[in-house]
């Protein structure tokens, strides 16, 4: 079998689908692991570091894509002004973020072609999924970037300190949304030494941001605000009436605002609205991890940094990449636990049909079908 590890050709993705730590669990499962020359660079993996275990390290994209079973690309398949990547694209199985409601144009390209795709964010949420589970993995990431690049943008410290010209008062965060990206913003905002409040409508989560050390601020007498399946639903009219004047409160004394918060097939919910921020001092962050689903701020743009009266609101783009050597290094993993799953005798030989995780992620069967 022959696993394909392209370089990424989109602008600011500066991951790379498969690490050189997984090359020889791979070569165990009957793998040839076939990377672009420089595919991992920007991830700080170079081409001696992936034939050191045993991968070859191709300069021309005929060669490497010609006879590949296995595709692994962080972003889909798509082209720029100097490649087409789908034109190299035969017979082959391709893993990656494919977001198929948001790329249309892409999806219908690669559904013409002669493949499959398994769109690796339909991951099902059941726990023996966790391991394959690129969103949790790269969000966790994104939380705590997020809290770092907040406080390289702020224009004061996060701990109390107390010095001899003085006391620093330590920094107000506030992380809206304790999913996996929140709960690891709250960790690293109290690493760095910060007073920290969240809140969620999962009430589920409370337990877990009180665990972080962190005050859960909460919307008293409504039901939890999670779908038997775990994730957050859309609130009532009177919860988000409530959550406002909760929310316009808090934010009047934060300097922070990390927020997270998505519901799962629908734009992300407006929770922080203008007048709001009109409340916030000045020199105020936000962060607006949710930017590129709509933002959970009014006046967020994703890829942007707003400037309002004073206050920055940031809508980051591709946070994941901005720590691309672990966050490689995480994905190759899931990537790696999912073929692992469909290995009988730990030799991989086809996917296995049968098993939820497979169905649920595989988007494009074209290949599949032909196998019958
Ligand atoms: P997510 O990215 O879909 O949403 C982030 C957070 O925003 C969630 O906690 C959600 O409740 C919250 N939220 C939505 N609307 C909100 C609003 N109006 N106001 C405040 N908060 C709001 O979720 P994420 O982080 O990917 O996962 C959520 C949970 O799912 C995790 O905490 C975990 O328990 C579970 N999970 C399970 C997995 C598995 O078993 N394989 C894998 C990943 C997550």
């Amino acid at each position: 079998m022959k696993l394909v590890v392209p370089s990424e050709i989109l602008e600011n993705e500066h991951r790379v689908g498969i690490t050189p730590d997984c090359v020889s669990a791979l070569a165990k499962m009957g793998f040839k692991v076939f990377v672009q020359s420089n595919a991992g660079i920007n991830s700080s993996y170079s081409d001696d570091d992936y034939k050191k275990v045993g991968a070859k390290i191709s300069s021309k994209l005929n060669e490497l894509y010609s006879k590949a079973d296995v595709v692994v690309k962080i972003q889909r398949p798509t082209k720029n002004k100097k490649v087409n990547e789908l034109k190299y694209l035969k017979n082959a199985s391709v893993l990656t973020l494919l977001y198929e409601q948001k790329f249309k144009a892409e999806f219908s390209s690669l559904k013409k072609l002669n493949i499959n795709v398994f769109a690796l964010e339909r991951m099902p949420r059941i726990s023996r999924a966790q391991s394959m589970d690129v969103l949790s993995s790269q969000s966790n990431l994104s939380g705590y970037k997020a809290v770092i690049d907040a406080a390289s943008i702020f224009n004061k410290a996060f701990p109390l300190m107390m010095t001899s010209a003085g006391t620093v008062a330590p920094a107000k965060v506030l992380v809206i949304g304790a999913g996996v990206a929140g709960l690891q913003a709250i960790a690293t905002a109290k690493r760095l030494g910060a007073v920290v409040s969240s809140f969620d409508v999962r009430s589920s989560t409370k337990e877990q941001v009180e665990s972080l050390g962190a005050k859960f601020i909460e919307v008293k007498g409504e039901d939890s605000g999670e779908t038997a399946g775990g994730y957050a639903k859309e609130m009532s009219k009177t919860y988000k009436k409530k959550q406002a004047v909760l929310l316009a409160e808090s934010l009047k004394k934060t300097d922070i605002v990390i927020t997270t918060a998505l519901i799962p097939g629908k734009p992300s919910p407006k929770i922080i609205t203008k007048k709001m921020v009109d409340g916030m001092k000045i020199g105020s962050v936000i962060m607006d991890l949710a930017s590129e689903f709509g933002g959970n701020c009014e006046l967020t743009k994703h890829g942007e940094t707003v400037d309002y009266k004073s206050k920055k609101i940031v809508g980051p783009l591709n946070l994941p990449a901005s720590v691309a050597q672990d966050s490689s290094r995480l994905f190759s993993k899931n990537v790696l636990n999912f073929l692992m799953n469909s290995c009988n005798d730990g030799k991989f030989k086809n996917f296995n049909w049968e098993d939820e995780v497979v169905k649920e992620t595989c988007i494009i069967d074209n290949l599949k079908k032909k196998e019958k």
